[in-house]
This record gives C-alpha cells, structure tokens and sequence, in this order.
C-alpha cells in the first residue's frame, strides 16, 4: 500500500508488542508453573497439573500446578507461621516492603502486562496503561496506609491470614486490590488466582521474593475451584476476600457461615448507563465504549444497560453504531487493538447462549459489517434492542462485550429502571445539569456512581457493591476495616472467665467463649480497668473519665432509700410494635417471662413469620427516614434519652426485677442507655463523608448511606442496653429497623413502646417483634428484602448455631451479615465493645461519586 493510499483510507497497520520477554520468563519457569509457597516455587503435592491457552491463538501457552488439599495447607502453614513475625513488624518497615514492590511492579511493568495479555486475551493498551500502573499505584498508597496505621488505628489490629481469591478478568489488579490492604494492615495471605489466569500473579510472587517479602507473607497456589474451595474451607484462615460470580460467592457465603471467618464479597453486576436528552452525546458515546467494550465487556461494573431518555435514543443508537463499525478487534498484543479475546471457550459459550436466549425472547441484535478472526476466541461487540426490563439480557450478568439498551421518558422512570436489578455494582449518569446528575447518583443503589465518565477505578476510592453485588470495599480507608478487627476482641477474650478458656472458637482459633451463663447474666461485675461508659461509673462509686456529671443520685443499695420501692413489678402483656402501633401478634399466643425466681412478670407476644413480614413491610413504607435531615434523627435520638431518663426508676426496676441485678447495676444500665442514645443523636449528622484524593479532576465524594431495613437481633446480656446499643446506630444513621429483643428479657425492650410513641419517632422506623428469637432471626435472614442483618446472640452453643444459620441463609439475596457476639460476647458497658465506629460502619455503606469537573 503506498503512503498516498495510506493517508487516503487512515487504515491501521500492525503494530506488535513482542512477546519474547515474556515467553522466555514462561519456559524459564515451566514446563509446568508451580505454586508459590513459603518463598518459592514447589509443585503440587500430587504433580497434577493443567494446561493453560492463549485466548487469541488457542495454542498452549504453559501449564500449571492444581492444588490439593496438601498445597493449601503448606501455603496456609507457612502464611501463619509468617504472621507472628509480620503482624508485629512496624508500619514504616511494612510500609517499606510495600514501596518496593511498587517500585519492582514498575521496573517490570512490560513483562507483566505482556504476560497478562497474553494468558488473558486483554489488549495490550489496557494491560500496559491500565491494568498495571493501578496495581502499582494501589502498592503506592497502602504503603501510605502501613505507614500509618498506629497513628490511624490504634484500636485495630490485623486479622490473620487472609485466603484471597480472584477472578480472571484482571488478574494482576484483582491481586493488588487483595495483597496491598492485607500486607498492609498486618496480614499475611494465601492467593487463589482463577485457573484461566495464573500466570502474573506467579510472576508478582517472584518479584515479591526478589523485593526482599519475608517467605510465607505471600504465598500462591493456583488450581480451579476446588482448590479455591480448599482454601474457603480452611480452619488456618481468618478471613476470605472474594472477587468472582454472585453463585459462587453464595457459596462461599454457606461454606464460611458459623466459622467466624470474616467475608468480603465482590461480585456481579448489571450496571446502568443512563444517559439524559441533555447530555453531550458524543462524549456519552465514547463513554459507552469505555464502559462495555473495555476488557470485552468482561468487567463486573461494566455498562451493560445503556438506560436512554426517549427523545434522543435514535440519535445517540446511531452515534454507537457508527462507533462500533470503527472498533478494532483482534491480536491482543497490537497496539492499536480495541477490543481482545474472551478469556476461554466455556465463557464465549455463555455469551452467545445468553444472547441467544434473549433473541427467542424476541431482542433484536446489531453487529458492525467486520468479522473477527478465525482462529482464537472472539466475539464481536453487540448492540441489543427491543428488549423488555424483566428479559434475561436486561437482567443476567453476561459478562461479554454486549450492551442492552432501554428507553426511560422521566428522571424517577430512570432512577426505578437502573434500580431494576437485584445488583448494585456501579452506574454512570450522563446530564449537563449537575444537580439532575447528583440527585440521579444518589438514588441508583450501586457502590460507584460515576458522573459524566466511566470506570474511573483509584487506590484512594474504595470500590464494592450494594445488595447482591456484594458486601465489603477495597480501595481507601473503607476497605482498610476489611483487614483488621477491633484489638479489644483479644483483650476482652483474654479476660474470660477460666472455664471459658480454651474452648475452641468456630474456626478453631482465636479467642475463647465466655460460657453463656457467665456472659449473659446482667449481674456480671463491671469489668475493671477497662472504659466503661461515664454514667455507669457512677454506680461503682468512681469519677468517670475526666470527672463524670452526676445525672441524677445513685441509687443506694440499702431498702430504706430505695427509689424501686414504688415500683413493685406490674403483670403487663405487651404486644407487638409495627408500623408505630401495638399489634396482636398473627399467631394470638403469647409467652410468659418470669422473674429469675420464677414469678411470672408479664408477657410477650409470640412472634411469628407473619409478623416479621408485616414489620418489614412497615420498615420499607418508612424509607423517608433515610432522607430525613441528620439533624432531624438526632433530636429525635435525644428525645428518645430525655424520655427514657424521664421514666429511669421505671426502667430499673423492671430491668433489677427480670435479671436479679443488684439496682444500683440496673440503674447503670439504663442511664448508659441514655447516654448511648446522646452518643449516636451526636454521630447521626458527624458520620458524614470523604473526598478521595483521587487524580480525577473533580471531586470524588465518598457519601455514607444506610442500608435500608436492618434486623437486628439482640442477646440476653443487659437487656435494654444491648437493645439500644443496636437500635441507636442503626437509626441514627437513617436505616429502619427491625428488633427482636432477647428472647429471656423482652420486657426491657418492649417498655420502650411508649418511649418512642412519646418520642416522635416516625411510624415504622422502628418496629419490635418479641418471641422465639432464633426462629425470628430465621425469617429475617430468609427474608429478601431485608438489607442487612444483626445478631447478637451471646456466645453460648446456642448463639453459636444461630450465627451460623443467619450467616448461611443470608446468602439468598446476599444480605449484610454482622455477628456481634463472636468470639466473646459483648459487655455493652464497656465503650469499646458498646459503641463507636464499628457500628457506624456496619449502619452503612460507602457509596463512592465520581464528579468531573470542567467543560
Ligand atoms: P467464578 O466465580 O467461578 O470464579 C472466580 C474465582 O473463584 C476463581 O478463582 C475460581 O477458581 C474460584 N472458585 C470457583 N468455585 C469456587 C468455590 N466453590 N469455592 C472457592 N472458589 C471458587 O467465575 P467464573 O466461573 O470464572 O465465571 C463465571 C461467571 O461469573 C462469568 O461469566 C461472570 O458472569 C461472573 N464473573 C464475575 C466476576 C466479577 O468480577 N464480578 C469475575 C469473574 C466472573
């Protein structure tokens, strides 16, 4: 072709990356890849292996190591016995070990893309520009973060060992997003990486090693699922950190439930692309691009819906498909490739049965003129229409490079349609006008809303879904609380009564049960030396901290001034409270609660399935508290104290009558009721938000949002105050919730009906269902919409099996989950376990807003 012809038709020529360096590096290591275990590289105990292709070809390009049972237990045994050293090697030290392998990700940066590329069939533009400066910049900041973790976290401490396993779709950065915030923090890890793509995480080992990473603090056993399984399994891990599909992570969910494991899941996504009649379309067009033909559209927070309003749908469909006839597929490693290979022959299989199935479903498809190449594993980038919002493409991941488009005529319709999926990955909102956009970015329910641009992925932003995308961040402070747990867990456990020592905990490690009688029995002694809140040093005869304010006398043991005296206990039967009324519970039966001494003092309604959906129902019909002012929630919390304070002797009598606590105990526990309730009226507007130091030019905002309807299912350990210690914060915060008080102790919570009728608090913000607390917890975690579920059901053999069952049945709809009660139980007089952070936290989530700014 001459240079005139050339100029004439701007036709692209090749442009290779040469692969030499890196199968050099592959038959250096091969023929077969080993695991890295403990510093190098091993074979599989059983010498199985499997083979491993190149996408774009088909032609082996390695084979790699299965691991078995004896693999994973050598990574995991060498992964612990490293965290002894590890976990108490300083920040900076950690810090610098973190710098360095920034630094060898960067010095090596050609080899590791061309790697990536050629084992995953990704172009090499993305690998290069993408996929390994992210990775390099996530070692960056959390050497940021090791370096200041003392100074940051003082009561947090590393997990253990952290079993990571990652996907294939973007090997090396999913590894980065794991390894950094867990080497960081203090942890130690065994990773997983998906059977089509071991190759980089293999080569990141080695350099690891190069960089002077202690053996055992990164180890790597590569298999399929069965390995991961392996690892899922294992009593040496602390904690599972996920990236893959929704089914899988279900899995995953059931196999840790009652372990004590702690879970973080990244998962699918169907995400929404919405793009308003005011936008600009040409850039909206090629933001479509970026969204799914990026990585063959083989990305979890790809813009698989693109959501458009009416009157400027036929415009910008033409405006895509004149774009999609100029996309360039082919041979990953040239240059001027748009769009790669899909990573392996069973994913190109599901793409085009899905597709499939949505054309019988009566979708019609659009393709450009060109054809993909013969040999390799392709599909072309496709244009959906005509599709209706329940179909299989409007709802199921496809994970390719297909786009399903949608009309919508007004901003809610927009807002209703994105929502329209049981996801929550991520969104991109298109609109000039900024407070459209803004207003648009905080009702779609996904973990990243990207404003006027797509898939902007930093370190410095945390990254996660809502609802079944998954729970947990990674990236930021946010995903730093993924890797640690508080230290007074440790230190409390340690406290535990002798009997208690030793018992193993559900994973068999860690710290030792409290017995149940011991934790849940009120009558418990103050713990000495730790900080417990100011009013309830009044009852121990001390100041509190910094000389507490004297609330009101302290009620003498002796019976001549007793202030009880006027309360002898009443026979009251409360009811249920749904939807700011006293129900009749559904199933008209009731239980009785005695006294300690067998004197019957009331009794509770008897709770049922019924019940707990009528109360949900009434907990969703009272969303608006979500957007109701933070000041508004708060006045309310500390309407709620005044009006518990105004009626304490009433409460402490009652409390000192159920549990047989001395009354000077009981009057402690109910003025740090009302102090708890000052405390998260104070938080409910202080929780707010970050800016990310992201390099978007613009601002990433960082905005916490409530879950939705929480559960909140509490022990029998100083009944009122366990129960305001998870209503509080959970309202506080603008979630609705619904309680099921401890199962001995109901009336101390059920006492609080007339408290919050009293206390302006919005019907069906909180609802109360008393009865068979495990069986109700049952429902709650059964039930799908439900967004987040509590249980603090002490730590007893009981506790322990309704932990479990909430943790496994919670993975229908992928519900939150947070036991509160493991490995000890709490004492919610004590600050550190009764309140804070952790619990504002587990009342939110992050979702991250990407904000451009300039024209
Ligand atoms: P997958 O979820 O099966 O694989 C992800 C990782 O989990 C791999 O390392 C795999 O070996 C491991 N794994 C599989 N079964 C396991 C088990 N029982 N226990 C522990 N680990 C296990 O994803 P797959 O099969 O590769 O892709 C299937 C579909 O999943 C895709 O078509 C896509 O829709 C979705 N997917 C979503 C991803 C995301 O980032 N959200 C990533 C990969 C896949």
């Amino acid at each position: 072709m001459s240079v005139a012809e050339i100029f004439e038709t701007m036709a692209y020529g090749p442009a290779p990356e040469s692969a030499g360096p890196a199968r050099e590096w592959l038959e250096a290591h091969g023929p077969a890849l080993g695991h890295y275990i403990d510093g190098r590289f091993v074979p599989s105990a059983d010498g199985a292996t499997f083979e491993d292709q190149d996408p774009a070809t088909g032609q082996t390009l390695t084979r790699v190591a299965q691991g078995a049972a004896a693999d994973t237990d050598a990574a995991v045994a060498s992964a612990r016995a490293a965290f002894a050293s590890w976990s108490r090697t300083p920040g900076h030290a950690r810090a610098r070990y973190l710098y360095a392998l920034a630094r060898m990700v960067q010095r090596h940066a050609r080899l590791l893309a061309v790697l990536e590329t050629l084992d995953n069939g990704k172009p090499i533009r993305e690998s290069r520009d993408i996929d390994v400066p992210l990775v390099a910049r996530h070692f960056y900041h959390h050497a940021g973060w090791a370096q200041l973790m003392a100074e940051e976290f003082p009561r947090d401490e590393p997990l253990g060992v952290v079993g990571a396993i990652i996907p294939w779709n973007f090997p090396l950065l999913m590894l980065a997003w794991k390894v950094a915030p867990a080497l960081a923090m203090g942890n130690t890890v065994v990773l997983k990486p998906a059977e089509y793509t071991s190759v980089t995480a293999l080569a990141f080992a080695e350099l690891a090693g190069r960089a002077g990473l202690p053996p055992g603090v990164l180890n790597v056993v590569t298999g399929d699922g069965r390995t991961g399984a392996l690892l899922v399994g294992h009593e040496g891990v602390d904690k599972i950190a996920f990236t893959g599909s929704t089914e899988v992570g279900r899995e995953i969910r059931r196999a840790t439930a009652g372990t004590g494991k702690r879970l973080s899941l990244e998962l699918g996504g169907k995400s929404p692309f919405v793009v308003f009649d005011d936008a600009d379309l040409d850039s909206a067009v090629e933001g479509v691009v970026d969204a799914i033909w990026f990585n063959q559209g083989q990305v979890c927070c790809a813009g698989s819906r693109l959501l458009m309003q009416e009157n400027v749908a036929p415009a910008l469909l033409d405006k895509v498909r004149a774009r999609m006839e100029l996309l360039r597929l082919g041979d990953p490693l040239d240059k001027a490739v748009d769009i790669g290979a899909i990573v392996a022959p069973v994913q190109l299989e599901r793409i085009r049965r899905l597709v499939a199935e949505g054309v019988s479903e009566g979708a019609t498809v659009w393709q450009p003129s060109w054809s993909c190449p013969a040999e390799g594993l392709w599909y072309p980038p496709t244009l959906v229409t005509d599709v209706a919002p329940a179909s299989t493409l409007a709802q199921v991941e496809v994970f390719g490079p297909v786009l399903t488009a949608m009309t919508f005529r007004t901003t809610a319709e927009a807002v209703a349609l994105a929502n329209n999926t049981p996801f929550g990955l991520a969104a991109s909102v298109w609109s000039e006008s900024i407070g459209r956009a803004l207003d648009v970015a905080r009702g779609i329910k996904a973990g990243t809303v990207w404003i006027n641009c797509t898939n902007q992925f930093d370190a410095a932003s945390g990254f996660g879904g809502y609802r079944e995308s998954g729970f947990g961040r990674e990236g930021g402070r946010e995903g730093l609380y993924e890797y640690m747990r508080p230290s007074w867990e440790k230190r409390a456990g340690s406290a535990a009564p002798p009997a208690a020592q030793g018992k193993p905990s559900g994973n068999g490690k860690g710290n030792g049960h409290a017995s149940e009688a011991a934790s849940s029995n009120a009558s418990r002694p103050l713990p000495a030396g730790d900080v417990v809140s100011q009013t309830a040093y009044l009852y121990k005869g001390k100041p509190g901290p910094g000389g507490a304010p004297v609330l009101r006398d302290a009620a003498p043991d002796s019976p001549d001034g007793d202030p009880f005296a006027a309360y002898p206990p009443l026979d009251r039967t409360a009811k249920l409270y749904i939807g700011g009324k006293q129900a009749r519970p559904d199933s008209s039966y009731s239980r009785a609660i005695t006294a300690l001494d067998g004197t019957v003092l009331g009794e509770v309604g008897e709770g049922n399935r019924k019940d707990i959906r009528n109360a949900v129902e009434a907990a969703h019909k009272a969303s608006g508290w979500a957007t109701t002012a933070a000041h508004g929630r708060a006045q309310i919390l500390y309407y709620i104290a005044e009006n518990l304070s105004a009626r304490a002797d009433e409460f402490a009598a009652r409390l000192a009558a159920l549990t047989g606590v001395a009354r000077r105990e009981a009057m402690a526990e109910v003025e740090a009721a009302v102090e708890r309730l000052f405390t998260y009226g104070a938080w409910a507007d202080k929780y707010d938000g970050q800016v990310h130091a992201t390099p978007l030019r613009g601002v990433t905002l960082a905005v916490n949002e409530p879950l939705g309807v929480l559960g909140l299912v509490c022990g029998d350990r100083q009944p009122l105050l366990g129960f305001v210690s998870l209503v509080a914060p959970a309202i506080a915060m603008g979630n609705t919730v619904v309680a099921v008080p401890g199962e001995r102790y109901p009336l101390a919570a059920t006492d609080l009906y007339q408290v919050l009728e009293t206390s302006d608090v919005p019907a069906g913000v909180v609802n109360i269902v008393t009865g068979g607390r495990d069986a109700l917890a049952r429902v709650l975690a059964e039930h799908d919409d439900v967004q987040g579920l509590w249980y603090a059901g002490g730590d007893g053999d009981e506790g322990t099996e309704g932990a479990r069952r909430v943790e496994a049945l919670s993975a229908g709809n992928l519900k939150r989950t947070w036991v509160l009660d493991r490995p000890i139980a709490r004492d919610w007089l004590d600050l550190a376990q009764g309140q804070g952070m952790e619990f504002l936290r587990q009342a939110t989530q992050v979702k991250n807003i990407w904000a451009p700014s300039g024209d």
